[in-house]
């Protein structure tokens, strides 16, 4: 547990014991899933971690038994992503590393799907990410020179591999593996590594799968957020670009798209969510919309933030 202080930004981080520099991480949809494993073991690594969402009662939950910072933002609110940035680079005006986590899921394929979804899948999935790297440049651009710096974009399998049952959601992952490449290949040499981490399926409460792939055979290979936080900070310690979690068989899925689209393209159509599993006509997640609409564009008030 941190000490009560630990949130205050009266801090310091631990490598191996010795006491070092403090080491800056923002993470992006650190409320659920995914984003919270990754701030769990960042923590535990010894990272300080500015923990980004919109609910802000879980980020703060999380913030007071990791320690880290609170800050509200919606990631696709680029207005509400620039205040976010001023106040994070204001704290800390070296950022280490920068996780892009923040994503929704957009189940039901092109021709059912809500069109308003496919919008805010995209404007979430793929363009939150660009916003914050964009956003937080200049603390990534500080810590280069302190010795290195780094993005992690989540994206997916669905960035590789076009699975029908989630047309849209795969287009916004596409977006998002063009963008963490071509960002890769526009940072090389400025001392900011860009790692792209492309998980299969799963198990978290915006993404159940478990339970709602039709396939057993789609269902065998569900794994846990902390297998994908382990990757995300392996790939930050050793420095890997691209990694595919686990690797089998979501890696040779990634290798069929590209080498056999037409072999691919009979298997997506053919798995699929059972059905009731997925609302057909979206009023796109209520309980999205309702946090987007709040759009909190200040940093959590009490407690845990380093005000
Ligand atoms: N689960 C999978 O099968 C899977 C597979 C491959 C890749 N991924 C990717 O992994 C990432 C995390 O997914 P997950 O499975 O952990 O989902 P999750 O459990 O639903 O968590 C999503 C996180 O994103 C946040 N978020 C959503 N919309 C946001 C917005 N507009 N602004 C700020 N934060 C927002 C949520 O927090 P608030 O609601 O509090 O804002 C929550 O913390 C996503 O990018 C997803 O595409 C997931």
């Amino acid at each position: 547990m941190p000490s009560p202080s630990s949130n205050t930004g009266e801090h310091s981080h631990r490598f191996g014991g010795v006491t070092d520099e403090k080491r800056i991480a923002v993470v992006t949809g650190a409320s659920a899933g995914i984003g919270e494993a990754i701030a769990r073991r960042l923590a535990e690594r010894g990272w300080w971690c500015v923990l980004v969402a919109r609910r802000e009662d879980r980020l703060r939950t999380l913030a007071d038994e990791i320690g880290g910072e609170v800050e509200l933002c919606d990631v696709a609110d680029r207005e509400a992503v620039d205040a976010l940035a001023g106040r994070i680079l204001a704290r800390h005006p070296a950022v280490h590393l920068l996780v892009n986590n923040a994503g929704i899921p957009a189940r039901g394929n092109f021709l059912k799907i809500d069109l308003d979804r496919v919008r805010r899948v995209i404007e979430v999935n793929y363009l939150g990410g660009v916003w914050c790297t964009r956003a937080l440049m200049p603390g990534l651009e500080a810590a280069a020179k302190e010795g290195g710096a780094h993005v992690v974009n989540l994206v997916s399998v669905a960035g590789t591999a076009a699975f029908a049952p989630a047309g849209a959601y795969a287009a916004s992952k596409h977006a998002q593996l063009a963008f963490s490449r071509s960002l890769a290949a526009a940072l090389r040499g400025s001392g900011i590594r860009v790692h792209t981490v492309l998980p299969g399926f799963v198990e978290t409460e915006g993404f159940p799968q478990k339970g709602v792939l039709s396939s057993p055979l789609l269902g065998r290979f569900v794994i846990q957020p902390p297998r994908v936080a382990k990757a995300v900070v392996d790939a930050v310690e050793k420095g890997k670009t691209e990694v595919t979690v686990p690797w089998f068989p979501y890696r040779l899925i990634s290798i069929a798209q590209a080498v056999m689209p037409r072999v691919v393209g009979r298997f997506s159509g053919m798995s699929d969510y059972r059905p009731g599993s997925i609302p057909m006509s979206y009023e796109p997640d209520p309980e999205d919309s309702a946090r987007s609409l709040s759009r909190p564009t200040h940093s959590a008030k009490s407690g845990s933030t380093s005000e």
